[in-house]
């Protein structure tokens, strides 16, 4: 029905009388934004342990907050519990019992801070968002990782906890180096957000290989493979089996191939493609998780049994991933 012009200025006038005329305009604005709000930010993170993460980063996004904060806080979350035997406290040590850590965080700017091979420090994430915001690098590798901590006001602690150190010792009983896949259904934490602003973020961090070699780092605090953010287009993160990943540099192939037209879904299968096509994997998982710039998200993974949280108007929900294995 069409309003003749002088009954719109009739009504307009009717209503500026009761609200001033700003705070009409203001609550339609209001309104407008807390719809585009709600439809459109998302948090994503790997393996059951996401559901804390995600938990943690929503509250942060849920509040207006950005993307990087909520992944920073969520990945924490997981880093400080003892519980989660590939994160962070209470990490599965190498073959030698040193607990040794790897992580990486990339910003809506495309900064990136990573640590690898870093020990004694319980939240490895914030440390690597310290080497992002505060030095001109982008990765801090082991003692200097460590000195820079302890610089920073990072606490020293044990990170080898008494059941972690059970379990190792009677692996060192039989001392063969094998890698079960989907071990006890947990491994890296990687966590991906799109914030209300419209701004992405990602956060990976992990103990590793349980009873890998003293030194090994894998794909986790590799811009590009274990995690990659490019804000114009999406970001990716992987989890398992690192040396997979790092041959392929899986995350940025996932967000390389969204840039050229994939869809998150279509990007994340074509990346576990590469490896399927060219490298052993019989024994060995690697998933990943996507989203792209309007919030759609994507996940995919060689062999059934990779799981991740996903988080959208405040509920999450865990989702078993699609796989090339059946
Ligand atoms: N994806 C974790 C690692 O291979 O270290």
């Amino acid at each position: 029905m069409k309003i003749k012009r002088r009954q719109f200025i009739k009504k307009t006038a009717a209503l500026a009388s009761v609200y001033p005329v700003s705070a009409i305009a203001d609550s339609s604005v209001i309104s407008q934004k807390k719809s585009y709000k709600k439809k459109r930010a998302i948090v994503i993170s790997t393996w059951q342990h996401g559901i804390p993460a995600n938990e943690t980063a929503w509250k942060i996004l849920k509040n207006g907050g950005k993307a990087i904060d909520a992944v920073e806080q969520g990945v924490r979350v997981v880093e400080s519990d003892p519980k989660s035997m590939s994160v962070g406290l209470g990490g599965r040590p190498d073959r030698d019992g040193n607990v040794t850590l790897d992580a990486c965080i990339m910003n809506e700017h495309g900064d990136a801070g990573s640590v690898c091979f870093l020990q004694h420090i319980e939240n490895p994430i914030s440390v690597a968002r310290k080497v992002m915001e505060e030095t001109p690098h982008v990765m801090l590798a082991g003692k200097g990782a460590l000195q820079f901590a302890l610089a920073n006001g990072f606490e020293k602690q044990n990170l080898l906890t008494d059941q972690a150190k059970k379990d190792w010792q009677n692996w060192l009983k039989e001392n063969r180096y094998t890698v079960p896949i989907n071990i006890e259904n947990h491994d890296t934490i990687g966590t991906l957000a799109l914030d209300q602003h419209g701004d992405l973020s990602g956060a990976c961090t992990t103990s590793g290989l349980a009873y890998k070699m003293h030194g090994r780092v894998g794909d986790s605090p590799i811009i590009g493979a274990g995690l990659y953010v490019d804000n114009e287009v999406g970001a990716a993160t992987a989890t398992g089996m690192g040396e997979l990943v790092m041959k392929t540099l899986g995350s940025f192939l996932v967000v390389e191939l969204m840039r050229q037209g994939a869809s998150a879904q279509a990007a994340c299968e074509e990346a576990v493609g590469r490896i399927v096509k060219k490298l052993a994997y019989k024994n060995m998982q690697v998933g990943y998780l996507a989203i792209d710039k309007k919030g759609n998200h994507g996940a995919y993974c060689i062999h059934p049994g990779f799981n991740y949280a996903l988080t959208r108007k405040g509920k999450t929900k865990m989702i078993d991933c699609a796989s090339f294995k059946k």
